[in-house]
């Protein structure tokens, strides 16, 4: 049998997790744990690059990613799954790349210069800010992954990664392979107000809501800004109701939908009913899974154990040669 290839990703533990995350990220990870040997992190000293002021809910947010991670299928038993500031030897190795990584290479990176600008009510004219896809190319490479799947917004922290990771072997000698992004797909389902679904725009559906939270927010979703009046056929192609129906109803609604909407047979309000009921249902095995963790902390923490010892074992190892290359 060939060795699976390694994949790995991690999160920042910034809030709940929404369905643009469930769709962009989570559901391609809960398939990979299937043909991949998986490392899935939760990036909490990430967190800190732009959360430093107020780190009071991070160890809260933490619990909960892990949380809505189980429930959306991500298993201990496939993939390991941990924190990384459980695992010191991110920090050491973060230490080893910061002294071979020229400065030119994060001072031109494009999430860089883009996050100062939007998150202008924060000061990110840090160390640490500037180093962070330093810290994520340790959180990288440390594990030897062959692959990160990541979202378009993260390809040139891989860039950097397997610049780095080149760089380390030339002059020192092979340690780490190279790793690639795996680039995930994702459907085009937008926030309730039709921008992209961000914790920070306020427009998302959080996966740990309650069916009534859920048809709260369905019913506020803007629709085809086109259609005034019931009367008024729609086009649902501009919809992104349609587009939740696609994922969340079967193929005859959807379908009928399509229809109706565009002869003015359906209103916006009972097509939004039928797509709350659907999704509804489709988060409900999630909705058990988050209870049935959340009445076993016991089990919770010994999950974070038990990740934390597989993941230390790999990166321990790393270091080995890692010291052993630089001659320390
Ligand atoms: N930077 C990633 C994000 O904000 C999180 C992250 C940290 C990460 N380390 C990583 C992702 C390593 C992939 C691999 O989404
Ligand atoms: Fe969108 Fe449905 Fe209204 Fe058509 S009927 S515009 S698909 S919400």
């Amino acid at each position: 049998m060939t060795e699976k290839k390694r994949i790995l990703s991690g999160m920042r533990p910034t809030g709940p997790l929404h369905l643009g995350n469930l769709h962009g990220a989570l559901a391609n990870w809960v398939k990979m744990q299937e043909q991949y040997d998986c490392f899935f992190f939760i990036a909490d000293w990430h967190a800190l690059t732009s959360n430093y002021e107020d780190t009071g809910s991070i160890s809260g947010y933490i619990r909960n990613m892990l949380i809505d991670w189980l429930s959306a299928g991500l298993s201990p038993e496939k993939s390991t799954l941990f924190i990384q500031s459980h695992i010191k030897e991110h920090a050491e190795l973060f230490l080893i790349l910061s002294m071979i990584t020229p400065l030119p290479w994060l001072e031109r990176n494009p999430t860089y210069k883009d996050q100062i600008i939007q998150l202008s009510n924060k000061d990110l004219s840090t160390f640490g800010f500037l180093g962070y896809p330093v810290l994520q190319a340790s959180d990288i490479i440390i594990y030897k992954a062959n692959g990160v799947p990541v979202g378009v917004d993260q390809v040139p922290h891989v860039e950097i990664t397997r610049e780095i990771a080149r760089r380390f072997n030339y002059l020192y000698g092979k340690v780490f392979p190279e790793p690639e992004s795996i680039l995930t797909e994702t459907p085009k389902i937008l926030g309730i107000d039709r921008r992209k679904m961000s914790k920070s725009y306020n427009n998302a559906i959080y996966f740990s809501e309650s069916p009534d939270e859920i048809a709260a927010s369905v019913s506020k979703m803007l629709t085809d800004i086109q259609r005034a009046r019931k009367s008024d056929p729609g086009n649902p192609d501009v919809c992104n109701v349609y587009e939740f129906h696609k994922i969340y109803s079967d193929s005859k609604t959807v379908g009928r939908i399509n229809k109706e909407c565009r002869t003015a047979e359906i209103g916006c309000v009972e097509c939004k009913k039928i797509m709350a009921q659907n999704l509804i249902k489709a988060l409900e095995p999630m909705r058990e899974k988050r209870a049935y963790y959340e009445a076993r902390p016991q089990l919770v923490d010994d999950i974070i154990t038990d990740g934390r010892d597989k993941a230390r074992r790999v990166a321990r190892q790393t270091m080995a040669e890692v010291r052993d290359a630089v001659k320390l």
